[in-house]
């Protein structure tokens, strides 16, 4: 028998996850990471346990397995709480491969509300996403902002996945759940020893930055110079992906205390900023003193002009506030590049 309280991380090897573990583990919880390493790297897990004091559980599964999923809850007691990260997020290959990602996202998170039936687990965190607002107008978008129509397939399971959460604490009033709608996560851990790791070209910005100073890539190209924005290119929302963890934490306490005011709540996790691309590029020239070679090239399709989050309710009912600004962040994502390629 455990005295610790244990959270489930699934996807806990991941960028989010695996920072998610370390905050956890400051305050005393145990964590049980599953995960099938699909987009993530066993070695993670030596860093996580590296950073972690306390202890730290894998399981090596696929959430679409029912039954191999049930199993792990049959394994541990005191399970206060599931994470539920996992998922597939890359927004271009959802384009290509919509089957993939419904079978995936939709599957995963069925099995997962299951489990917290059975075995009677009260709370859950769900990863969502600022994509549930899709194409909007209004800005910044609070959470009240209706969703609008999402391009990509990766951004309906999304829409979707909140919904079903809507019916599922309805209809089962001992399960209390809440989605955070992350903005931009980038950084990395401050020691460097875990950050994101995306596997093959990188899709996002702040890893293709800093794989194009770190020489892996040739050169940035920068997707669109004629945004109606203040240099003409998009505007995001960056977080910092430590003060985004701590966010979970705190969500996972508000549920243990029976603080929620709703069964379902919903808070944008993001830093009420917006930055241009151009911006993002400044940043991290000025955090590292290093250039980044970059080219403004065509726009990406699917993506929006700008988006940034109102961040009132998550600061005034959450408590939550994000303590890092962009250099910060641009600077970490640089230290954990440089380690993990080996650059003084
Ligand atoms: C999108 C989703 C987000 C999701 C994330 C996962 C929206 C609004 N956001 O983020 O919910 O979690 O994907 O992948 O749909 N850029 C470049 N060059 C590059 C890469 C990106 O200029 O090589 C630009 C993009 O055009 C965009 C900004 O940088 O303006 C950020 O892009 P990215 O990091 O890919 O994230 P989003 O597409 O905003």
């Amino acid at each position: 028998m455990s005295t610790k309280q244990r959270v489930i991380l699934t996807g806990g090897l991941g960028f989010i996850g695996s920072h998610t573990a370390v905050e956890l583990s400051k305050k005393g919880f145990e964590t049980i990471i599953i995960d099938n390493l699909d987009n993530s790297d066993a070695k993670v897990l030596d860093a996580v346990r590296e950073l972690c004091d306390q202890e730290v559980y894998f399981e090596e599964t696929d959430l679409k397995d029912k039954l191999a999923t049930e199993m792990i809850f049959e394994k541990y007691d005191n399970i206060c709480g599931i994470i539920h990260f996992a998922a597939h997020k890359a927004v271009g290959e959802s384009m290509t491969q919509p089957l993939k990602y419904f079978d995936n996202n939709f599957n995963s998170l069925i099995n997962i509300l299951s489990a917290q039936l059975k075995f009677d687990i009260p709370n859950l965190i769900f990863s969502s996403s600022c994509t549930v607002y899709g194409e909007t107008e209004i800005l910044p978008v609070t959470e009240e902002t209706p969703f609008g129509y999402t391009f990509s397939p990766y951004g309906y399971t999304k829409q979707v996945g909140e919904c079903m959460l809507d019916h599922f604490t309805h209809a089962n009033k001992n399960c209390n759940v809440i989605s955070l709608r992350y903005f931009n996560p980038i950084g990395a851990h401050p020691s460097a020893k875990i950050g994101e790791l995306p596997s093959g070209k990188p899709e996002n910005l702040m890893p293709f930055i800093t794989q194009t100073v770190a020489g892996i890539r040739d050169e940035l190209s920068v997707f669109g110079g004629d945004y109606d924005t203040r240099d003409g290119t998009a505007i995001r929302d960056y977080i910092y992906v430590v003060d985004l963890a701590e966010a979970h934490v705190i969500s996972l306490q508000r549920l243990l205390d029976k603080k929620n005011e709703h069964r379902h709540e919903r808070f944008n996790i993001g830093s009420g900023n917006g930055y241009t691309v151009l911006e993002v590029i400044q940043s991290f020239e000025r955090s590292t003193g290093l250039k980044v070679n970059y080219k403004i090239v065509d726009r990406r399709p699917g993506d929006t002009e700008a988006i940034y989050a109102d961040t009132q309710r998550s600061r005034n009912v959450l408590n939550w506030q994000p303590k890092h600004g962009i250099d910060d962040m641009t600077r970490t994502a640089w230290e954990w590049e440089k380690k993990l390629r080996g650059i003084n």
